[in-house]
């Protein structure tokens, strides 16, 4: 059986075009993968916690010397590393703030990324330890952060998932993104399009 983790991350609910974005790409997994079974993450519902002193100093030591606060305080990354370590497909669906990530994204990626666990260092750089696995993001924009003019805003998005996701070992990676939401229905209707091209080209029409 497949398993699909899908991570949403906006908090605008129904009205988040991520989010819509992201329940089409799951309607068109699950045509694929019929018997898929669906582990929704909402990061908007239930954010994650901030990392404290308490993670920050455990994530440095071996695991045999934690004690039942440092457990405690690691339960969050290991029930999110779980859920990707179980994942067939993994499916993010993410608005951009800011240029990045917004923040619960950031904090969760904070849980999932650690020292021993999911990555280890060498003198090659950094090495991921989950297995690579077909991987969807969906952002949306108000504005836009590819082509041409002096509008177009830097993206630090994507290349930091991308990079981000590479350092635990995740490296098929392929993103949608739906841009100039706030720009008006013309803007709006182009972003879908572009959207549908998309889908059909990695899904099939
Ligand atoms: C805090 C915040 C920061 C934002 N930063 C950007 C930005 O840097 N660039 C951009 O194009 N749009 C930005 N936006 C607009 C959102 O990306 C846009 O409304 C998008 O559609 C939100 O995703 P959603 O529709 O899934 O909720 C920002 C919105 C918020 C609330």
């Amino acid at each position: 059986m497949t398993t699909i983790l899908y991570l949403a991350v906006g908090p605008r609910g129904e009205r988040s075009w991520s989010r819509r974005g992201g329940a089409e790409v799951l309607a068109r997994l699950q045509r694929r993968h019929p018997d898929a079974r669906v582990v929704v993450r909402d990061l908007a519902a239930q954010p994650p916690p901030l990392i404290d002193a308490v993670f920050a100093d455990a994530i440095l030591r071996p695991a045999e010397e934690w004690d039942a606060a440092d457990r405690e305080v690691l339960g969050y990354s290991e029930q999110a590393i779980g859920e990707l370590e179980a994942a067939d497909v993994v499916l993010i669906a993410t608005p951009m703030n800011n240029y990045t990530v917004p923040a619960t994204l950031k904090a969760w990626i904070d849980h999932i990324v650690r020292i021993r666990r999911t990555f280890v260092g060498s003198p090659q750089g950094k090495v991921g330890l989950l297995r690579d696995r077909p991987t969807y993001v969906v952002t949306a924009s108000g504005g836009y952060h590819t082509g041409e003019g002096a509008a177009v805003q830097p993206d630090f998005l994507t290349p930091y998932l991308r990079a981000i996701l590479a350092t635990i070992g995740i490296r098929d990676v392929r993103f949608l993104s739906l841009q100039g939401m706030t720009r008006g229905p013309e803007a709006m209707a182009q972003a879908h399009e572009s959207a549908k091209a998309t889908l059909d080209l990695w899904f099939g029409a």
